[in-house]
């Protein structure tokens, strides 16, 4: 009885075969389990008498055996099935890498540590100052006269009207000196980069924003000589040896005399190209003599200090090294042209 069952489910182990690992599953719920048919023989045996007992014991433990070896079998193709597959799901792992790709510093980034690095080196400290800013700082203190036109509405983005100091975007860098020295005491030696803001049309030449470098030194004795030094030494150290400067009279309501500083163009080297309109010379920035009202305005001694400022656009001096024909290039995000300059990793 018992052997005969033995028989049969040798017989059924034997020809047992699993299309999926559900039936493997089948398999051992049906024979392995506690509760299964091996088990269940023994239990069977247990009862039986010690002369089948002699006989059966073998049997019953070959039987065991076959089932448990089986199961392996059974098992075995799925097992490596299923790490081809977890191997397929996680890539092929002795290939090379992909890398990935590192971003750029944007060109006006670049220009503008380049600057900042220049000025360092001569003992210029960098300073900043807020984006929103009153009338004061922005105009009145930098001897603006009440009807300029620089204050016009064509011009300036009003945050705030407030009667007499109303709050704008500022339309230029020069308020940060202002900051500085109404906080400080001379000498200052300080270079300010920023944002600065101008409502005009955008267009190929001209932005709603922009970016302008201020400098500003003054102590005793600082004379226009100091001046014109410093900003010979930033050209060379920016456009390379030899490159000429040039400076014509100009205006600007907070330094006198005032300047504009021109360089030979740095792409034709001075022949006549597009980019300089055929002259040979490109405007790069305004400077001049701080005014005495400005350091009055600001709490200085005019007698006892004197000073220069300097601002220049950050985008003019960039296309003077990169040669961008489109202003709005710089504020488009557009990966193929931001892919194009310097990666650098911190
Ligand atoms: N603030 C002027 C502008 O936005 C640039 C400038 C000219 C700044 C002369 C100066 C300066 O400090 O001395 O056009």
């Amino acid at each position: 009885m018992l052997q005969d069952k033995i028989k049969q489910y040798t017989e059924e182990i034997n020809q047992f075969q699993a299309a999926a690992l559900a039936d493997v599953e089948a398999f051992r719920l049906k024979f392995l389990v506690s509760k299964g048919i091996v088990k269940g023989l023994f239990e069977e045996f247990k009862s039986a008498s010690a002369e089948d007992k002699r006989v059966l014991g073998k049997v019953l433990n070959e039987f065991k055996q076959l089932a448990e070896q089986k199961f392996a079998e059974l098992q075995a193709p799925f097992e490596s099935a299923s790490a081809n597959q977890k191997q397929a799901q996680e890539g092929d792992l002795t290939l090379p890498g992909n890398g990935f790709q590192l971003g750029s510093r944007h060109p006006l980034s670049l220009v503008r540590k380049e600057i900042v690095e220049i000025f360092k080196k001569l003992g210029f400290v960098v300073s900043e100052g807020p984006e929103i800013e009153d009338d004061w700082h922005n105009f009145s203190a930098l001897n603006f006269p009440p009807e300029h036109p620089a204050r016009d509405m064509q011009d300036t983005f009003f945050v705030e009207k407030k009667d007499e100091n109303n709050i704008a975007l500022r339309t230029h860098t020069s308020s940060v000196q202002v900051r500085m020295m109404e906080m400080g005491k001379p000498p200052f030696r300080a270079i300010m980069p920023g944002r600065v803001y101008r409502n005009e049309a955008i267009s190929a030449r001209a932005h709603c924003f922009f970016h302008q470098v201020e400098g500003l030194y003054v102590d005793e004795n600082v004379s226009f000589a100091d001046l014109k030094q410093t900003l010979y030494h930033f050209v060379q150290e920016l456009y390379g040896e030899g490159t000429k400067v040039r400076f014509r009279p100009s205006y600007f309501p907070f330094t006198e005399p005032s300047a504009e500083m021109d360089i030979s163009c740095t792409i034709c080297k001075g022949e006549g190209c597009q980019l300089c309109k055929q002259s040979g010379w490109v405007e790069i920035l305004g400077c001049g003599m701080v005014d005495p009202n400005v350091l009055e305005n600001c709490g200085i001694d005019s007698k006892k200090y004197s000073g220069f400022a300097f601002g220049m656009g950050i985008e003019r001096v960039t296309n003077l090294k990169y040669v961008i024909r489109d202003l709005r290039l710089f504020s488009e995000n557009d990966v193929r042209f931001l892919s194009q300059f310097e990666t650098e990793l911190i």
